[in-house]
């Protein structure tokens, strides 16, 4: 098991909100630590084995009705009824294993605040190396998001030097924090390029960059559209508006990026296209599923666009839906002799417009069509 949440709190007398359940070691021991999430802080308790099982059949007794085991092999999403009866659906494994259980581990970030001249600067840690409170949501997000980086390291293993784009990079919460962790803590060479057309965001990023001797991390003012990519190995885009995310894999997928990484945001292009046939009308004739089916729709088509080029490709959760619902991350990995079927792909990308009425895709339509 990676991990298991137990959700959809009936008992509206607790203070907390849900409880993260995960197996770490404890001198040599795996326990599984329960981390109880309040509105504003974390609290996390440790138990055994049989004090664990004992733990979560209480909870779902009478505290939750809800539990969602994330395993390597599949999520299997466990529902308790009010009138007592259950169910269990199972669906394909969304989370990436963590092999490292050690309990040091854990509590040890890959970006730490202790120090750290761009967390400060960004007003993520306070002057004496705390975590602002509002911003613990964000903390946890920029080292989710290097764990996930982490997690492909054999990527970059062989590279003495890494080319890095970062398109939309906003303030440069990511962009500060991977290069943080490529440059310090894997030893390369780093040529970063966070591109941003907000003229303010980039001087204030390449003044931190400056303040942090971050040498190889440079703003950029530019559109991604019109910023030139002429070799890199990892393109990440993170919330990026719109077909601004297809803009950045066009341009990861052209100049043949080992890994590309984006986190989508608003779905208006295909929104905008969905004509839904009969069957599935329905769905789209309220606002919020139509959006949802867009979302769904675009990001399933933008994957099946990146295994046709070759992209050995994932979505999972980035980080946790109560902080945003954008909260989708898709990746894609160049895998030597990866053998994707292109005549399935596209026939599959063409039976998805027609059942929702969709003509244009815009990712397809800059790199199938061009
Ligand atoms: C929601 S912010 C995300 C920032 C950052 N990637 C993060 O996740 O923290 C999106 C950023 O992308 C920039 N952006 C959106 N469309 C863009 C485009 N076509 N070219 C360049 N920047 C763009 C916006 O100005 C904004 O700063």
């Amino acid at each position: 098991m990676i991990e298991l949440k137990l959700i959809n709190k009936k008992n509206k007398s607790l203070e907390y909100n849900k409880i993260l359940i995960k197996p770490i070691k404890l001198k040599n021991r795996t326990q599984l630590s329960f981390v109880y999430r309040f509105p504003t802080k974390d609290i996390t308790k440790n138990y055994n084995h049989t004090k664990s099982v004992l733990k979560i059949k209480e909870y779902l007794k009478s505290n939750f009705s809800q539990a969602i085991a994330f395993t390597t092999i599949g999520d299997y999403h466990f529902i308790v009824f009010p009138n007592g009866h259950s169910k269990i659906k199972s669906t394909k494994p969304s989370k990436l294993k963590n092999t490292d259980l050690s309990h040091n581990k854990i509590k040890k970030r890959l970006i730490s605040p202790k120090g750290n001249i761009y967390l400060k600067a960004l007003e993520v840690v306070s002057e004496n190396d705390l975590i602002k409170a509002k911003m613990n949501a964000k903390f946890r997000q920029i080292n989710k998001f290097v764990e996930i980086i982490d997690s492909f390291k054999s990527v970059f293993e062989k590279l003495d030097s890494i080319t890095v784009v970062d398109m939309g990079s906003g303030k440069g919460y990511l962009s500060f924090a991977l290069y943080d962790y490529l440059h310090n803590t894997l030893k390369k060479i780093t040529n970063f390029s966070a591109v941003e057309m907000r003229t303010h965001l980039v001087e204030r990023g390449n003044s931190i960059a400056q303040d942090a001797k971050f040498t190889g991390l440079n703003f950029v003012e530019s559109t991604i559209e019109n910023f030139e990519v002429k070799k890199t190995d990892l393109l990440i885009a993170l919330h990026a508006c719109d077909t601004a995310t297809d803009d950045a894999i066009v341009k990861g997928v052209l100049s043949n990026a080992k890994l590309i990484i984006c986190s989508p945001c608003c779905h208006k292009q295909i929104r905008k296209e969905i004509n839904a046939t009969v069957a599935i009308k329905p769905i789209t004739r309220f606002g919020i599923l139509k959006e949802r089916q867009a979302e769904i729709v675009t990001d399933t088509i933008r994957a099946l666009i990146l295994e046709y080029y070759g992209y050995k490709t994932n979505i999972i959760e980035f980080i946790s839906s109560e902080h945003t619902s954008k909260n989708l991350l898709i990746t894609a990995c160049k895998v030597e002799g990866e053998k994707n079927n292109p005549h399935s792909i596209l026939q599959q990308i063409s039976d998805l417009k027609n059942l929702f009425g969709i003509k244009t895709h815009y990712l397809e339509s800059k790199l199938l069509n061009s």
